[in-house]
């Protein structure tokens, strides 16, 4: 099995279904492993509120953590809900000794202090790798749990063997998300890091330069071929829906393939994989707790 996809003319396009599926193998091999010393991998999934989209990856997440033998335990709740009563459930969260994982859906509604909900969350079970001692050891070269989607995208550039050190990479979008964590991790591999975002002067000029070209702005046809070095790496992180229903990324794909040497399309390409690394580190943190037998 591939994840390459050799086109006539154009791109190779990176299949990040392929690769989740040959990483769900594995993964159930190491649940296995797992319950076997009697710890079955936990994974509180917490949603506030009634975002259509939200509620798409949540139910997406749940039933990826059932086909590898994942526990997960389902939290909705109402837009409503008071900042206190969510640190509570966190707090019971944090000490439960059947949840490895805990993942509170973003957005939160805004009367949510988002910071504080994601400062309270145990970094030891923070498999999104989003509080501040988990972003913090990215900033150090470390990763304890990498946030998902980054981390996916790495595991895509190592899958179809594109090499990193000293190469350009230019990441438009500047989340905290995607595209901040995406640089740390690529300047952990030696690559020259270049951060674009909504106020970049003349975005072109930038992309041009890139080897590798990651896309994480959340904009429709954002990237379109001039803006693109023949032969580049474009990874599209972007997942916009049209007035008309369709699922786009921030790349012209059709122009793009053309001229680049790999490409990953939407949907179909890193979405798939995000889900693939939080089940990974939700696996990480279940062997840690069975390792260090609490
Ligand atoms: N919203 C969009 N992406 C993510 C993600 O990776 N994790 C969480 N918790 N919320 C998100």
């Amino acid at each position: 099995m591939t994840a390459l996809k050799v086109e006539q003319s154009g791109a190779k396009i990176i299949d990040g279904k392929v690769v989740a599926k040959k990483m769900r193998a594995d993964q159930k091999a190491q649940v296995e492993l797992l319950q076997a010393k009697g710890v079955t991998p936990g994974l509180a999934v917490v949603l506030v509120g009634e975002d259509p989209a939200s509620e798409i990856y949540v139910s997406r997440k749940v039933k990826a953590c059932e086909a590898v033998g994942i526990k997960s335990i389902s939290y909705r709740l109402p837009a409503t809900i008071s900042n206190e009563e969510l640190l509570v459930l966190i707090g019971k969260l944090n000490a439960d000794q059947n949840v490895h994982g805990i993942l509170v859906q973003l957005p939160l509604p805004k009367h949510i202090d988002m910071a504080k909900v994601l400062e309270t969350i145990a970094p030891e079970k923070d498999v999104d790798g989003f509080h501040l001692y988990n972003v913090g050891a990215l900033v150090v070269g470390r990763q304890i749990f990498p946030p998902c989607t980054p981390y996916g995208v790495m595991h895509l550039l190592e899958y179809s063997d594109i090499p990193i050190e000293g190469r350009n990479v230019v990441v438009v979008g500047a989340s905290n998300i995607v595209g901040k964590p995406m640089a740390l991790m690529l300047m952990a591999r030696d690559a020259t890091v270049a951060i674009c975002h909504a106020k970049t002067r003349d975005l072109g000029q930038w992309t041009m330069l890139a080897d590798i070209l990651v896309v994480a702005a959340g904009v429709p046809n954002l990237i379109v071929s001039q803006m693109v070095k023949t032969g580049a790496v474009v990874i599209d992180v972007g997942i916009n829906r049209l007035p008309d229903g369709r699922i786009v990324g921030d790349v012209d794909f059709e122009g793009v393939r053309k001229k680049a040497s790999y490409i990953s399309p939407v949907p179909g390409g890193v979405g798939p994989m995000t889900i693939a690394m939080l089940l990974e580190n939700t696996i990480i943190s279940a062997q840690r707790f069975a390792a260090s037998d609490i």
